[in-house]
C-alpha cells in the first residue's frame, strides 16, 4: 500500500477549497457548451457532476483537465489556474476519461509502466507503485494478462489504477460506470469510496445515472443543456421537494420539467459496442 507519510499529505488540510470556477464557459462555434458555471469543491470531498447525455459534462472535465482552454471564466485547481499554469494542474490530478484509455492488445501490468513513466515516477520506485495499485485494485492476478481479456469491470479498475499511480491530489472519472454490469458497477463505485477514504484523493465524478451518486457524493450540481439546475447535497436536495421518498430524478424533473432519457444513448450504446469488440 502507499504509504502512510504520503497519505497524511493529502489530508492535511481536509476542508480546504482544492478546485474552484468562476462563470467557466465553453463555446463551440455558436453553441453554448457550459454556461458559466461556479463550483467550489473542498478537499477529501467526492463531488457528482450530474445530468443527461448532452448536458456539457465531459466538457467541464476537459477543461478542468487542460485537455480544452475554455471560452471565458476562470477556474483554480490546487491552487493553479488551468488556464496559466496547466502544467501544475496536470501534476496534480489524475483523469479517466469516459472513452477507453487502456490498450487491449498489453498487459495490465505493462499499461501501468507506460503510465508510471508518463507520470515520471522514477524508476526504482516504478515497481513498487504499480505493484501497490494493483494489490488495491485487486487485478494482482491478472497483471500479466492481455487487456483485451479482461472484463469491462476489470478494464475499468485498470484505468483507475492508470489515473492514481502518481497519488493525485485530484481525481477526475468521466461517467465511470457506463456500459458495466451491476456489480462491476457497485465495485467501482466502492473503489471511489475507498480512495476518498484511505488516501483522502477528492473525488470529481460525472454520470447521467443520478441515483448512483445519491449514495456516494457528498455535493452534486445537476447540469442541462450546459446550465447548472441546481446544487447542494443531495438528502438536502431530495428533502427540498417534500415528497416522500424523492429520488435525485424527481430533483432534477422538479427543477428543469424535463423527463430523463432513461438508459444511454444510442451514440454512447455504439461506442460501447466498438470498445468491445476492439478488446475481443
Ligand atoms: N468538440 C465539440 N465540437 C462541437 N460540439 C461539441 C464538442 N464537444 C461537445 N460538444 C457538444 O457539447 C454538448 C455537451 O457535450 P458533452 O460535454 O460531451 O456532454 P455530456 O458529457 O454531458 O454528455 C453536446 O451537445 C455536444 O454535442
Ligand atoms: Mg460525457
Amino acid at each position: 500500500m502507499i504509504r502512510l507519510t504520503e497519505k497524511i499529505e493529502h489530508r492535511r488540510a481536509p476542508s480546504s477549497t482544492v478546485l474552484e470556477t468562476e462563470g467557466l464557459r465553453r463555446r463551440f462555434d455558436k453553441f453554448v457548451a457550459v454556461d458559466s458555471l461556479d463550483i467550489s469543491v473542498k478537499q477529501g470531498e467526492v463531488f457528482g457532476l450530474l445530468g443527461p447525455n448532452g448536458a456539457g459534462k465531459s466538457t467541464v472535465i476537459k477543461m478542468l483537465t487542460t485537455l480544452l482552454p475554455p471560452s471565458g471564466g476562470r477556474a483554480y485547481l490546487a491552487g493553479y489556474d488551468i488556464a496559466r499554469q496547466p502544467e501544475n494542474v496536470r501534476k496534480s490530478i489524475g483523469y479517466v476519461p469516459q472513452a477507453l484509455s487502456a490498450d487491449g492488445s498489453l498487459t495490465g501490468y505493462e499499461n501501468l509502466l507506460i503510465f508510471a513513466k508518463l507520470y515520471n515516477i522514477a524508476s526504482k520506485r516504478r515497481q513498487r507503485c504499480i505493484q501497490d495499485v494493483l494489490a488495491f485494485m485487486n487485478l494482482q492476478d491478472v497483471q500479466h494478462r492481455l487487456v483485451r481479456t479482461y472484463s469491462g469491470g476489470m478494464i475499468r479498475k485498470l484505468e483507475i489504477a492508470q489515473s492514481i499511480l502518481h497519488q493525485p491530489q485530484v481525481l477526475f472519472l468521466d461517467e465511470p460506470t457506463v456500459g458495466l454490469d451491476p456489480i462491476a458497477r457497485a465495485t467501482v463505485w466502492q473503489l471511489v469510496q475507498q480512495l476518498r477514504e484511505e488516501f483522502g484523493t477528492t473525488i470529481f465524478l460525472t454520470t447521467h445515472f443520478l441515483e448512483e451518486a445519491d449514495n456516494l457524493c457528498d455535493q452534486v450540481v445537476i447540469m442541462n443543456r450546459g446550465q447548472v439546475v441546481v446544487t447542494g447535497a443531495p438528502s438536502d436536495l431530495k428533502a427540498s421537494l417534500e415528497k416522500d421518498n424523492a429520488t435525485l430524478d424527481d430533483v432534477f424533473i422538479h427543477y428543469t420539467g424535463d423527463q430523463l432519457a432513461s438508459g444511454v444513448s444510442y451514440r454512447e450504446t455504439a461506442r460501447n459496442r466498438r470498445t468491445a469488440e476492439r478488446l475481443g
